[in-house]
């Protein structure tokens, strides 16, 4: 476990190189207005046509039940995640805009997932924790009813979201010089 580093000091490329998916949260309380104003940063994600394809569902305080109950519903077993879900601070559903036309639902998905990951770097900065989790309720109709999603939206995943207590060390990453293919003047065919 490491220690987060003074948010004053840290450049994007040490939030990116430091971030971390967070599991255990501390229970003090994540405001509105902070996940506001790090949503409102997270939209300036890159999305083609403008067309913001996106919305969000913040589960709190007592919200965080339908999370829960939807978890524990599926599996009477999985009381200890009800108990895991309740204690984290905030959960942000991500919702996008699906497009009929492939491209479009492509260039769609591709945004939201940039956006997510900014969202994930400014909450870093700012201290804040949390991990993507795409778990199978995404696709439960019983939960999409339950938090208001529509037809011709896809639930991205769900964000944990709170104060870190302990953060994990990171797991290596391979070197891109293992993973770039380079054509130049001399091998373009
Ligand atoms: C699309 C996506 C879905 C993920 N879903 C899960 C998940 O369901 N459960 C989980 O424990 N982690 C999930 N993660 C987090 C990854 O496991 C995590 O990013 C990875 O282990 C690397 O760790 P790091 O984020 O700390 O670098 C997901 C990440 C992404 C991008």
């Amino acid at each position: 476990m490491n220690n987060l580093k003074e948010k004053a000091s840290l450049t994007i490329k040490e939030v990116i190189e430091q971030r971390r998916s967070i599991k255990k949260f501390k229970k003090d309380n994540v405001p509105t207005e902070l996940v506001l104003d790090l949503l409102n940063t997270a939209v300036w994600a890159p999305n083609h046509g403008l067309r913001e394809p996106w919305r969000f569902i913040l589960l709190k305080d007592e919200g965080r039940k339908v999370l829960a109950d939807a978890i524990l519903k599926k599996n009477e077993e999985l009381r200890p995640k009800w108990e895991y879900v309740m204690n984290v601070p905030l959960h942000l559903v991500v919702v996008m805009k699906e497009d009929p036309r492939q491209k479009q639902w492509e260039e769609n998905f591709a945004a939201v997932c940039t956006m997510v990951q900014n969202l994930q770097l400014a909450g870093w900065e700012q201290g804040i924790g949390m991990i993507w989790k795409t778990n199978p309720l995404i696709h439960d109709p019983n939960f999409r009813e339950k938090v208001g999603v529509q037809q011709g939206e896809k639930i991205i995943g769900f964000l944990h979201i709170g104060y870190p207590d302990a953060i994990p060390n990171g797991k290596d990453r391979t070197p891109a010089e293992e993973l770039l293919m380079i054509i130049d003047t001399d091998t373009a065919i």
